[in-house]
Formats: C-alpha cells, sequence, structure tokens
C-alpha cells in the first residue's frame, strides 16, 4: 500500500491530520494540527497515522500540501491496541493510575505489530539522512524500530501526556521494552521538566543508563496553541455574535461559568460538579444567579472506564439540576458533543469563569485558549495544580482539586475577583501564551533535534 514518494520530513502520529466527512478528506482541529501541518506543508513532507476507518484500501493521498500515509488498524487491533493497550493499560499509568491499568499479554502484542506497522511506514517514507518526529503514548516502540533498519535518521519523539513516576511505571510488565524503544530517539521530548526527570529517572533505574547522557537527550518543551487562531475567532463579528446569544440562551446569568473537556477522567469533572453543588447548598453561589454550562466532548466510546464516567458525570448533573433548577432555567447545561475552534471561542467570550480540575492533565490547552480569547476582556481561569499549563499560568487561581474546602474556595474567589484584578490576571497570562505560542513550540523542539548540541542550552525550561 504504500507509495514511493520519499520525503525529507515526516511525522508518525496515532491519528492522520484528516477526517472523513460525508466522503471527503477535510483538516481535523486540534493543537498537534496546527502545530505540525505547517512545517511538514513547508518541507513537502509526509504524515503516517491511522485514517479513522477500517477501510485498508486507502492508498496514500495528498492533502493540503502534505503526503499523507495511512495505516490500517483493523477491528480487532483498534480494540487491542487502540482502546486496550493505549487508553486502558498506558493512559491510566500515565494519569496516576486514577482508574487501574489493565495488564494484558494479547493487548501487548496488538501494540508492538500496530508500532511496527507504523514504523515499516515512516520508515518507507523517509528520504535518506530525513528527519521523523514520532508522537505520543501510542507510537513508543517506533524509535527504536526505525533506529534499528535506518541509522541514516534523525529521530524525534515527543510525548503529549504527562510521564509517570518510576514506581508505576515499574509496574509495567513491558517496561524495558518501551523505555528503550523511547531511546530510539535522537531527543525525547516532554510537556514539563517534572516529566522529563520523570522520564530520565526510569530510564536510569529500569535500564541502568548513565544520567548525563540523558541530560542532554531527555527535555521539556511545553507545547502551545495556535495564538494567532485563536486571536482572530475572538475578534470576528460572527464568533462574538455567537456568544452573546450562547449567554442568552442559558438564561442571560449574572456569573457564568463553564467547563470545555473531553470526557476524559483524568479532567476532574466530577469533582467540579461536587464543588459546584455544595457551594449552592452552602448559599455562597446562588442557583438563580448562577449557571455552570459543561460541554463534555465524546472520548473513547468503547472503552469500560469511559462509558462508567459518562454514567456517574450525567448522574450527578441530573441529581444537581434537580435539586437546584426551575422550570425554564437550569443551574447546569450539559452538552455531549464535539464542538468547532469557533463555538468554543464564542463560549470563552460569553463565559466569566472558566474551571479546569484535571487530577493529572499533560498540559491542558482550554486553559491557554481561554486566556487568549479572553485577552482585554477579564474574567477568571480557575486552574488545578496538577495540569501541565499551571507551571505556566501563575496569574490563574490554582488550585488542588482533590481539596474540597480549597476547590469551594478557589471557584467562590473566581467569582469575587475585581474586574481590574481580573484583566491584569487575564492579560499576564495571555501574554506568557503569546509569547511562546505553537509554532515556537515545534520549532524549539526541531531545532534542538537537528542540532542536539545545543539541545540542553535551547530548552525552554532551562
Ligand atoms: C490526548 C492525546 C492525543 C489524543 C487526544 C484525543 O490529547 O495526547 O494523542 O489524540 O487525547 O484522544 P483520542 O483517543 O481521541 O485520539
Amino acid at each position: 500500500m504504500m507509495g514511493t514518494d520519499r520525503h525529507a520530513f515526516v511525522v508518525v502520529a496515532n491519528r492522520l491530520p484528516v477526517d472523513r466527512i460525508d466522503g471527503a478528506w477535510e483538516a481535523s482541529p486540534g493543537g498537534l494540527v496546527s502545530a505540525v501541518a505547517p512545517v511538514v506543508r513547508e518541507q513537502a513532507g509526509a504524515w503516517v497515522g491511522w485514517a479513522n476507518t477500517h477501510d485498508d484500501s486507502l492508498e496514500p493521498f495528498d492533502f493540503d500540501g502534505m503526503s499523507l500515509v495511512p495505516v490500517s488498524l483493523s477491528h480487532d487491533e483498534h480494540q487491542q491496541y487502540y482502546e486496550g493497550f493505549c487508553n486502558a493499560t498506558l493512559w491510566p499509568l500515565h494519569h496516576d493510575l486514577i482508574v487501574a491499568p489493565q495488564y494484558h499479554r494479547s493487548w501487548w502484542r496488538a501494540y508492538r505489530e500496530v508500532n511496527a506497522r507504523f514504523a515499516q511506514a515512516a520508515v518507507e517514507a523517509a528520504e535518506t539522512g530525513a528527519t521523523v518526529w514520532v508522537h505520543d503514548y501510542h507510537l513508543q516502540l517506533v524509535p527504536a524500530m526505525i533506529r534499528a533498519q535506518r541509522p541514516d535518521i534523525r529521530i524525534g519523539y515527543f510525548c503529549h501526556i504527562p510521564f509517570p513516576p518510576v514506581e508505576q511505571m515499574a509496574q509495567l510488565p513491558w517496561r524495558d521494552e518501551i523505555l528503550r524503544g523511547l531511546l530510539g530517539a535522537d531527543v525525547i521530548g516532554l510537556q514539563r521538566e517534572a516529566d522529563a526527570a520523570k522520564a530520565r529517572q526510569a530510564m536510569q533505574k529500569v535500564l541502568g543508563m548513565d544520567p548525563e547522557e540523558l541530560r542532554g537527550r531527555v527535555g521539556s518543551y511545553p507545547i502551545s496553541i495556535d495564538v494567532d487562531e485563536i486571536r482572530a475567532a475572538a475578534e470576528s463579528p460572527a464568533v462574538q455574535e455567537m456568544a452573546r446569544c450562547f449567554r442568552r440562551d442559558l438564561g442571560d446569568p449574572a456569573t457564568l461559568m463553564i467547563g470545555v473537556d473531553r470526557l476524559d477522567y483524568s479532567k476532574g469533572i466530577l469533582h467540579r460538579l461536587w464543588s459546584f453543588e455544595e457551594l449552592i447548598d452552602d448559599g455562597r453561589l446562588d442557583a438563580r444567579g448562577t449557571c455552570l454550562a459543561q460541554i463534555a466532548v465524546p472520548s473513547r466510546e468503547g472503552v469500560r472506564a469511559y462509558q462508567d464516567l459518562r454514567d456517574e458525570v450525567e448522574h450527578t448533573v441530573g441529581r444537581i439540576n434537580g435539586r437546584f433548577s426551575t422550570l425554564g432555567r437550569d443551574v447546569i447545561h450539559y452538552s455531549h458533543h464535539s464542538y468547532s475552534t469557533e463555538e468554543a471561542v464564542a463560549l470563552y467570550l460569553a463565559a466569566d469563569v472558566l474551571l479546569v480540575t484535571s487530577l493529572r492533565d499533560g498540559m491542558n490547552l482550554v486553559a491557554k485558549e481561554f486566556a487568549t480569547a479572553r485577552r482585554g476582556r477579564g474574567g477568571a481561569l480557575v486552574l488545578s495544580e496538577f495540569a501541565g499549563a499551571a507551571e505556566e499560568l501563575d496569574q490563574a487561581i490554582v488550585v488542588n482539586p482533590h481539596d474540597r474546602a480549597a476547590l469551594k474556595a478557589a471557584i467562590h474567589h473566581a467569582t469575587m475577583l475585581s474586574e481590574d484584578e481580573a484583566r491584569r490576571r487575564m492579560d499576564a497570562m495571555a501574554d506568557t501564551v503569546a509569547a511562546f505560542d505553537v509554532r515556537r513550540w515545534a520549532q524549539a523542539f526541531l531545532h534542538d533535534l537537528r542540532d542536539p548540541a545545543s539541545a540542553a542550552a535551547l530548552s525552554p525550561s532551562d
């Protein structure tokens, strides 16, 4: 199925940057796509990934200046590799064991086989001396698999999610293979310096690697957003009109709080709902003047823990609305749908407070988008200290979402900020994001990949 075209730059990610909608390919939204697609286009590069279909007859095709190389997954592989090993083993292992990771040898075998298929596609797409950039936890064996066949290639790997502490990583029956897989890369990037330190420690303890050698290869590159895209949406009259409609349709509350997340247990949606309920119970939030709009984007619906979470969130929303809504006026508006960038920005503009209460989160780009859209407009951001973004957005109201009293106090504080203070904090956060947007993130990583000698010096955390 592989084309014969060879490229100087190849991205390898679980998903291709397109979705098939009504029989035609359309660009899929998302941070990785807006960050990496321009670089792929500039270098007439290739992108290797899964096309989100079980059709295994797809040939490589050109899309918007990129050469897309589809990797097929059978129905069983989708279950065992994607839903199983990626999202019921690795995802919880990398997110503080919020649910228990499951270890199944058949899932591991599927992960290895699928990784080998991605690696083969990358090898065939890469010209001599090419740069290959591998993304995320789905493909941790790919760097070493490419290296084994093609020592001429420069290989980068970036992990978009947190890295587990060595004591948790040690549970994984295939920890040695995974760490050796990563070490096929010349540069290994993580979101925060704390994640990079954990990765180095795991490599040192599990594989006995030399810490000095690791320091130059494993670093932090906090991912960011497409600031221009979010600013343009926030300035668009159509989006501003949409924001006014949203607020009106929500009953024009005195205070509009929002949550915007994939429906994932790592996001702490229940913790946020419990605190909201108690604040109304205590009389610190007024049910008649406050509304919480929670967007929960459907995610990984074949995985049991996600089905259970959906049941619990929907039960909790129902209970709170049953207790506090009046006819024609819900205290919580819950929507289980995906949304466009324009709709998200309209919601940011309509809101007074964004609640980001992740129990563990690699970065959280919603927080960065909110601050960017709201520059000059005030509003408040409640931000979990367990989201990578908290390291940069120190003007947020930073909180431990496990501490119910603290989370309630943070949400209450967010509703009490003076206009001046709210604007000052929001503008400071927006400026921080603008100073390191997603293009600079990609440039910083690729710079270090091409020139490893400068890696330690140029890593943005240093
Ligand atoms: C996280 C991961 C991404 C993933 C996204 C959506 O942000 O780091 O790699 O694409 O979640 O999850 P999904 O399973 O739908 O790809």
